[in-house]
């Protein structure tokens, strides 16, 4: 399986902090947000990654990150020339992706939970990762009936259940084609939402409650809630 970090968008909800430089790179307690994404694909055993980012500050994130060899993996980096949405950004990756099933991950999504099953055991389709939430209404909304996702709502004002859907997705090489065949949204963009709501539609979407703390960290909120989270976790972990 090859993995995409998908760092692009403006950052316009973090002005002034990304008046300079991007979101992405804004630290998260002792490291830029990105590494957190990036390390959570690398310890998966996911080795061939793409790094997809907006024009502005893009040769900051080829400064910090390099070829890969630090971490003993290889990065490729793309361009998403304009904000056009998470699926649109996706949509770049396909000469990467060359028919292999990939791992997507949101480069401002922080995970405690490790994945390695998740990616050994995937087997085509889609894949969605839930957590529930006490503000679901910011995010991609999963309803499940049984053993079953029958929908997912993004950003609904009536959530229908507390599982937001994180930003952490595994598809099919056919999730190239079924971007092909999405239509822009009221804001604009290619839905990732429509993406996975194509694979329920179609009976081929799996999905997982995760254990772990997770948290985005796009927001001045959630950004220090994602840096308190880490730093929570460490201290822990060296005491125990
Ligand atoms: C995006 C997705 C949303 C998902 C969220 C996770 O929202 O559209 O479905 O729940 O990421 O962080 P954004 O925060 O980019 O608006």
């Amino acid at each position: 399986m090859k993995g995409i970090i998908l760092a692009g968008g403006t950052g316009s909800r973090m002005y002034p902090l990304t008046k300079v430089t991007n979101k992405h790179l804004l630290p998260v307690y002792d490291k830029p947000m990105i590494y957190y994404p990036l390390q959570t694909l690398i310890d998966a055993g996911i080795d061939e990654i793409l790094i997809v980012s907006g024009r502005g500050h893009a040769g900051h994130f080829l400064e910090l990150l390099g070829s890969g060899s630090e971490w003993g993996v290889s990065f490729t980096y793309e361009i998403q020339d304009e904000a056009g949405g998470i699926a649109q950004a996706l949509g770049l990756a396909e000469g990467f992706a060359d028919e292999e099933n990939v791992a997507v991950i949101l480069g401002d999504n922080i995970f405690q939970d490790r994945i390695s099953g998740d990616v050994s055991g995937f087997s085509g389709g889609a894949k969605v990762f839930l957590k529930g939430v006490p503000d679901a209404h910011r995010f991609g909304v999963a309803e499940l009936e049984g053993a079953r996702v029958v929908c997912i709502e993004e950003k609904p004002e009536e959530p229908r259940s507390n599982l937001a859907v994180t930003g952490l997705y595994m598809y099919g090489s056919d999730v190239f084609d079924v971007i092909r065949t999405l239509e822009p949204s009221g804001r604009g963009e290619l839905e990732i939402t429509d993406v996975n709501n194509y694979y329920i539609e179609e009976g081929r979407m799996g999905y997982k409650v995760l254990d772990g703390y997770w948290s985005d960290a796009g927001t001045f909120e959630s950004l220090l809630r994602a840096g308190v989270m880490v730093q929570r976790y460490r201290e822990r972990k060296y005491e125990s």
